[in-house]
């Protein structure tokens, strides 16, 4: 009805022939040419940027990857069996942990030793409650292990110290005979563990310790000499707090200061934290909303491109090189808590909406993958846009994973331009680009492209061709689901999956048919 209505309003008048074509229309008439341009060789898409962000907030950590040794739960070493299961299907590159506003409250040393020995703290940030410290240090690191991903420590610059920060990767990194390093030893783990990222506090601007651009400069100074790794061979990639939403005065101070920087300090990454919320505090529902709330949560989700953009002009003023990367480390979805939850605990359901929204937060990373080297949603586990929801011994896959497990291959491919006629998708006095698409080519050679039907009422007929070769075969998945708002649930864990999607070729090229709301990703033959 809506697409009518706005034939109609294009073809002023021109009532008969929009009326006639609407059966073909519900496709949205014809097809649109997506062109693959794969000798104009993009950067790199570092596997990075599909990262994760496990805080110590509501289940995300307790319930959701913990359950402790003695749980019936069927776990390793306290490890939930389910949840590695899961994440091991994403090759999950890099995990950031322990938050968020948590890690500028969290002292390492607790975290160590006998469970039974180790202090319970109260969770300040999140709903006030107990927190046990069963899940420290070498509990991390055991579950990276075997999840297969690598560590993203945030340090304590907040309510911490120096000392404290340089002491914990000293005690990760350290050989004998530092004492540190043999404390590791002792307590289980003799080998040095390897930390490639190191983030210089969370969030300095607000949760962190509100410190101004300035003060944060000075302490990063500090905190960039002092903490390091004490394994020559495997150097940390130092993160810097950068933006909140696109503001610019952390970004500007840090760059601009970095550009003259002398020997005695260093980054090599500055972060921004971006979500997908609407309005503040979160007052968008997240389930049973409608087709203009649908619509108005993707067009902040696009709102990212043009922050991103502008984060770019502004680190090209100072590093045109590009040396410093761009982590958006903390991305996603924050809808009002779900209904009869702890409001400290962010849970909330993930629909197809939030699907879209992933796929296209994506989608900006990769288009600006020379400058964008790493992002990390939020969150995991049980918490904001997660991956899974667990409920006892019971776990779900939401639609915001099944979109990461469809991106498995994008992973460190070399991106591929490409040309698209979007078309607009108008629902009320929304304007979005109706369809979104990148590609590239994976470390094999093979060509993969992903397109996502951002209309939420219109299918589409997507024809693909790729500059230089005949196409004969494609082969993927889509993500579709019966609404907008359409969820797993515990009791009904399937209804948003992935189903293999039928390519017709015709002429050397794909024709795809997708359907609204929809994630595609096919690979080229
Ligand atoms: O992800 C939840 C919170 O959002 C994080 O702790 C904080 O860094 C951000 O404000």
């Amino acid at each position: 009805m809506k697409y009518l209505a706005l034939k109609v309003v294009l073809c002023s008048g021109l009532l008969a022939a929009a009326a006639a074509s609407a059966a073909a229309a519900t496709d949205g008439g014809a097809k649109v040419d997506l062109t693959l341009h794969p000798d104009a060789n993009g950067p790199v898409i570092s596997r990075h940027i599909f990262g994760q962000f496990a805080e110590h907030l509501g289940k995300g950590i307790y319930e959701g990857i913990w359950v402790g040794p003695d749980s019936p739960i069927p776990n390793t070493r306290g490890i939930r069996n389910d949840v590695v299961a899961a994440l091991k299907a994403l090759h999950v590159p890099n995990v950031r942990w322990p938050g968020g506003c948590f890690a500028d409250e969290y002292h390492w040393r607790k975290g160590l030793g006998p469970a039974n020995h180790r202090p319970a703290t109260i969770n300040a940030n999140w709903g006030g409650v107990t927190e046990p410290n069963t899940f420290g240090t070498h509990e991390f690191m055991d579950f990276l292990d075997q999840i297969g991903a690598q560590a993203y420590l945030s340090v304590n610059v907040g309510s911490g110290t120096v000392e404290e920060a340089a002491d914990w990767l000293e005690y990760l990194t350290a050989g004998p005979p530092d004492a540190l390093g043999a404390e590791r030893a002792a307590n289980g783990h003799p080998a040095p563990y390897q930390i490639p990222f190191v983030g210089i506090g969370n969030e300095s601007w607000g949760c962190g310790g509100a410190m101004t651009p300035d003060y944060y400069l000075s302490q990063l100074k500090i905190y960039s000499r002092f903490v390091r790794s004490y394994d020559p061979a495997h150097p940390f990639k130092r993160i810097a707090v950068g933006s909140d939403g696109g503001s610019s005065d952390y970004t500007e101070t840090v760059m601009k200061a970095w550009q003259s920087h002398v020997w005695s300090w260093d980054i090599d990454t500055v972060s921004l934290h971006y979500y997908t919320v609407g309005k503040w505090p979160p007052s968008y529902p997240a389930t049973g909303f409608s087709e203009n709330d649908y619509a108005a949560i993707l067009k902040e989700t696009r709102r990212l491109e043009d922050i991103i953009g502008g984060q770019e002009t502004l680190m090209d003023r100072y590093d045109p090189q590009k040396k410093i990367g761009l982590a958006v480390d903390e991305w996603g979805t924050w809808f009002t808590p779900t209904p009869g939850t702890h409001p400290g605990f962010l849970e909330q359901q993930n629909s197809e909406r939030d699907a879209v929204s992933a796929a296209l937060g994506l989608h900006i990373f990769v288009r600006h993958a020379a400058r964008v080297r790493m992002a990390n949603i939020a969150q995991m586990v049980n918490v904001l846009q997660a991956m899974i929801l667990t409920q006892g011994e019971k776990m779900i896959l939401t639609p915001t994973y099944h979109v990461f497990q469809m991106y498995v291959p994008f992973q460190d491919a070399a991106s591929v331009p490409v040309s698209l006629d979007a078309g607009e998708y108008v629902q009320g006095n929304i304007h979005l680009p109706r369809l979104d698409a990148i590609a590239a080519k994976d470390t094999n050679g093979k060509l993969w492209v992903a397109v996502t039907n951002i209309d939420g009422s219109r299918p589409a007929t997507i024809e693909i061709a790729v500059e230089g070769k005949r196409l004969r075969a494609a082969h993927g998945d889509t993500l579709t689901a019966p609404h907008l708002d359409s969820v797993n649930t515990f009791d009904a864990p399937h209804t948003v999956q992935p189903k293999a999607i039928a390519a017709r070729i015709a002429d050397g090229k794909v024709v795809l048919h997708i359907a609204p709301a929809s994630v595609t990703v096919v690979g080229l033959e």
